[in-house]
C-alpha cells in the first residue's frame, strides 16, 4: 500500500512502541547481481517511487510497473506510475494496466462488510465518494473507477500506458521469457498476481519468487487500543482489498514467497532523515524539498522493496505456513493466519515471514537510491 498523507490521520506517540528495531548480528552482504529482474505491481499513488528506485540502484532490471486497484483505482494508479517515472527521466520503464476490480470485492460489498464487522480507518479507493476531497487533490474513491484526478499526480505525464497487452499477460509473458529469473513484487492488492496464477498454470512456478507487502500477524490488540493512526497501521488493507486474490497468490507454487508484514511497520521516517535526504539534489529529493515530506506512515512498500533487492538485509525471519480467510461472514475476512506445517490447512504452503531488518542498512540504500537515482540514460 502506498497511502498518501491524509490530514485526518495524526501522528501520536503511541506509535513509538511499534518503532523499536535494533539490528541483530550476522548480516551477510549480498548485493544483487545485475541480471535480477522484477515486475513491480502496486496500487501506485503520488511519490510511490522508492521501490523502483531501490531496485534500479541495486542494478536490477525493472521490466515494468503494473497497476492494481487498492489505495487508488487502477486507472489513477497508472497515471501515478507514469508521473512518478517521468519525474526522474525513467519513462523507458513501461507501465501496464491491471484489473480494475478485485475478483469479488467492490466498494459496496466492502462498505456493507464494515457495517457488520466494524469500520476500517483507511479504505483506499473503496472509501465513499467525496467530491470535496477530490477537489483538494485526493485520489478518486468509489464511483466511476475510470475518472482521473490529475491534481493528485506529482506531474502531468506525457507518456502513456502500454496498449499492446495488460498487466496480467505482461507478467505471464515475462516469466516465460526469463524462466526462473523474474521476481514478482506486489505491494498492493494481489488481484493481478492471482489472475496471472489462474490464467496460466505454470506462471507461479516459472517466476523466481513473490515478495509482498502486507500480511500482518497478531496485531489485533494494537489495532483495538491504538489511535486511528495505529489502528490503520495494524489493518491489513492490502490483503483485505481482494481476499480471494490474496489466497490464490499466497498459496500458489512460486519457488519462494516472502512476506513483509509486521516488519513493514518497523521504520517510520523522521524529519531529520528528510532534512538529510534533501541535501543532495535529484529530481526526487527536489520534489520532496519543494513539497515537504508528505509522509507520516512507515516505509511499507519500501521495506518490502529493500528485502527484494537485498535479502541479506533481513536479520530475522520465520518459515511458516500461511492461509488467508476468505469467508465474507468472518471478521477476519481478507487477513492472513499462520500455521505450523503439521497443522496447516490443505493447499497452503511455506513462506518466509520477515520479522526484522537491518534499519541502518535500509536507510543507507534508500537514501542513496533517492539522492542518486538511475535514469534511462544509465539503463541499457
Ligand atoms: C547493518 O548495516 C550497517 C550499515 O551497512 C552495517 O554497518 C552493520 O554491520 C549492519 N548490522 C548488522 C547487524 O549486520
Ligand atoms: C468528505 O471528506 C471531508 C473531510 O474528511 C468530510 O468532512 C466530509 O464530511 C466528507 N463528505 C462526504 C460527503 O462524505
Ligand atoms: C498504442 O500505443 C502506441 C505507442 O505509444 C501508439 O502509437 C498507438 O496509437 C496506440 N494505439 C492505440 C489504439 O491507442
Ligand atoms: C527465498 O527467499 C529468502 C528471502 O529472500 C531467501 O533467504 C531464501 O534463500 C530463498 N530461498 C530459495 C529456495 O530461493
Ligand atoms: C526472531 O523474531 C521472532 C519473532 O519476533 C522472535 O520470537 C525471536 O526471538 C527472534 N530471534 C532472534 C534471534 O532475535
Amino acid at each position: 500500500m502506498v497511502k498518501i498523507h491524509s490530514a485526518s490521520v495524526l501522528f501520536t506517540s503511541a506509535i513509538a512502541a511499534l518503532a523499536s528495531a535494533s539490528p541483530v548480528a550476522d548480516v551477510k552482504r549480498d548485493v544483487a547481481a545485475p541480471t535480477n529482474k522484477v515486475v513491480m505491481d502496486n496500487d501506485y499513488a503520488a511519490r510511490a517511487w522508492n521501490s523502483f528506485l531501490l531496485a534500479l540502484n541495486a542494478g536490477w532490471d525493472v521490466l515494468g510497473l503494473t497497476a492494481s486497484t487498492g489505495d487508488t483505482w487502477m486507472p489513477q494508479g497508472v497515471e501515478h506510475a507514469l508521473a512518478n517515472l517521468e519525474l526522474g527521466g525513467l519513462s523507458c520503464i513501461p507501465v501496464y494496466a491491471g484489473s480494475v476490480y478485485p475478483l469479488l470485492n467492490t466498494p459496496e460489498l466492502f462498505q456493507t462488510w464494515q457495517k457488520i464487522h466494524g469500520a476500517v480507518v483507511w479504505q483506499g479507493s473503496f472509501a465513499p465518494e467525496n467530491a470535496t476531497l477530490e477537489a483538494e487533490g485526493m485520489d478518486p474513491t468509489s464511483g466511476d473507477p475510470f475518472r482521473i484526478n490529475t491534481k493528485a499526480l506529482v506531474m502531468q505525464p506525457t507518456t502513456m500506458v502500454q496498449n499492446r497487452t495488460g498487466a496480467v499477460n505482461f507478467m505471464i509473458e515475462q516469466v516465460y521469457k526469463y524462466p526462473g529469473q523474474v521476481s514478482i513484487y506486489a505491494a498492493g492488492a494481489l488481484t493481478n498476481v492471482a489472475l496471472a496464477v489462474r490464467s496460466d498454470p505454470k506462471f507461479a512456478s516459472l517466476a523466481k519468487e513473490l515478495v509482498i507487502m502486507g500480511g500482518y500477524i497478531d496485531v489485533n490488540m494494537l489495532a483495538a487500543t491504538g489511535s486511528p493512526y495505529v489502528t490503520d497501521l495494524n489493518t491489513d488493507i492490502n490483503t483485505m482489498y481482494d481476499p480471494e486474490a490474496s489466497k490464490i497468490a499466497l498459496t500458489a507454487d512460486f519457488p519462494n514467497i516472502t512476506i513483509a508484514g509486521n516488519v513493514a511497520n518497523s521504520i517510520i521516517p523522521t524529519d531529520e532523515w528528510f532534512d538529510e535526504l534533501v541535501k543532495v539534489e535529484s529530481p526526487y529529493t527536489k520534489y520532496i524539498k519543494e513539497n515537504g515530506p508528505g509522509m507520516i506512515f512507515p516505509f511499507w512498500d519500501d521495506i518490502a522493496g529493500a528485502i527484494l533487492v537485498e535479502p541479506a538485509i533481513v536479520t530475522n525471519s520465520t518459515k511458516v505456513y500461511i492461509d488467508v480467510d476468505t469467508a465474507w461472514s468472518s471478521p477476519s475476512y481478507g487477513t492472513v493466519r499462520a500455521y505450523a506445517k503439521d497443522l496447516a490447512p490443505m493447499g497452503t504452503r511455506e513462506v518466509n515471514y520477515v520479522n526484522k531488518i537491518n534499519e541502518t542498512r535500509f536507510y543507507e540504500i534508500l537514501t542513496h537510491s533517492l539522492q542518486y537515482p538511475k535514469t534511462c540514460a544509465d539503463l541499457s
